[in-house]
């Protein structure tokens, strides 16, 4: 006997699982549309060099949140792993996020602290308090007209496929400028990898007797026995699939933007000489490159080959995965429709990142999901 259907292996469908299994004693189903469980943070061992790959894009795991921390620690271990980044421009590497040595690199320039502030808010300063009507103008509002271009405009431009003057202000609301010499990416208390891979983790979160997963079982296909038709109403669920694919694209349907991976083995053994390489001119087609390797230092890696992989940006159709929200005011609307409808749906709790359209780390899932365990579904049961 079922007590509760999951449709969604991801980080909020495995972590409900979990939870409601080992706290209350359910016997939890859970089924994903994929050949795989762990959702976007699924990775795969590249076959010819035994590289850890993260197929749905590079992941990092960070958190300040105590609880977050100690739950997947039951699960993993995290290596030491620091996350930075750099940025390839007119053929210069630069350090990110936007610090003092981004700043003195880029204006040939050895200032302090005060001086590059003051810089940088004299260059701000050109809208003269006018309110920015557009990204463009936000972004030279925000950290000075060359910085902005260098690093931000035609990044943004690949990434949404649309000129800055056309896009809304609001999709910045601000561009971190660090007056230290600090390129640590997340600022968060806790940062690191899975010791052993991000599957082996997502695999011991279902390990239990009470957990079953499914997959490549798709909630709305009527042939199989856990079908949206077969079991709401008979049994709660958890769903985290799109929230308008629930509902038929009745309210009309939420824009994504999606990623296009292409991953490529190469015979050398150091390609760019860290994890993640921007790629922020208009001249180049992808927004950036991956280097696995890089991730897990602490590997026996070979020596002579690494694997790669560029990313490019575009908006989602139907069959393209969703990754990240559009969020326009359209959207804005759609989604208060669904969230009106979602109400009238008792015994189906929509959680995570398609389930909300919103965007969500990892550790914002598994503390969301705890939350809904905590407040929602153990009263459920208790
Ligand atoms: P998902 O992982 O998307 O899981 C949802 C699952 O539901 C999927 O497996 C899907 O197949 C399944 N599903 C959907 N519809 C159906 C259906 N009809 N029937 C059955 N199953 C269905 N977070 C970080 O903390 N650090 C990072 O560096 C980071 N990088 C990211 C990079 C990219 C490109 C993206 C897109 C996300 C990144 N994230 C990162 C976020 C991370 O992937 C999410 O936090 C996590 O995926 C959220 O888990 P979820 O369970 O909500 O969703
Ligand atoms: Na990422």
């Amino acid at each position: 006997m079922t007590d509760l259907v999951v449709v969604g292996a991801g980080l909020f469908g495995l972590t409900v699982a979990e939870r409601m299994a080992t706290q209350h004693g359910l016997e939890v189903l859970v089924i994903d549309r994929r050949s795989h469980i762990g959702g976007n943070a699924y990775s795969a061992v590249e076959p010819e060099t035994g590289i850890e790959v993260h197929q749905y894009g590079a992941h990092l795991f960070h958190t300040s949140n105590e609880r977050v921390w100690e739950y997947v620690n039951r699960f993993t271990r995290f290596t030491s792993y620091v996350h930075r980044v750099y940025s390839t421009h007119r053929g210069e590497v630069y350090p990110l996020p936007i610090n003092l040595g981004t700043i003195n690199q880029f204006f040939r320039s050895a200032l302090g602290p005060a001086a590059a502030r003051a810089l940088i808010r004299e260059q701000a300063a050109e809208l003269g308090g006018r309110t920015p009507r557009n990204l463009d103008e936000q972004g030279v509002n925000l950290i000075g007209r060359p910085l902005y271009e260098a690093f931000v405009r035609d990044y943004t431009a690949k990434q949404w496929q649309t000129d800055p003057r056309e896009l809304p202000a609001s999709i910045i609301s601000r561009l971190p400028v660090r007056y230290t010499y600090d390129n640590r990416y997340f600022s968060d208390t806790y940062e690191g990898l899975p010791v052993d891979g991000y599957t082996a983790w997502l695999e011991r979160m279902a390990d239990h007797p009470k957990i079953t997963v499914r997959l490549a079982t798709d909630f709305f296909d009527p042939s199989q026995p856990v079908s949206k038709q077969a079991v709401v109403g008979q049994v709660p669920v958890v769903y985290t699939g799109p929230v308008d694919r629930y509902f038929d694209h009745s309210e009309g349907e939420l824009s994504w933007r999606t990623l296009d991976f292409e991953q490529e083995v190469l015979a050398v053994g150091d390609f760019q000489g860290t994890s993640v390489m921007n790629y922020p001119d208009a001249d180049v087609p992808y927004t950036r490159i991956h280097e696995f390797r890089h991730f897990h230092p602490e590997r026996d890696y070979p020596d002579d080959r690494t694997v790669i992989m560029r990313e490019f940006s575009r908006f989602a159709g139907r069959s393209d995965e969703p990754y990240y929200p559009v969020n326009t005011a359209t959207d804005r609307d759609r989604l208060a429709a669904y969230r009106r409808l979602v109400e009238g749906e008792p015994g189906v709790f929509f959680g995570g990142r398609l389930g909300t359209y919103q965007y969500l780390d990892m550790h914002m899932a598994i503390a969301a999901a705890l939350s809904t365990v905590d407040n929602r579904l153990g009263a459920l049961f208790s």
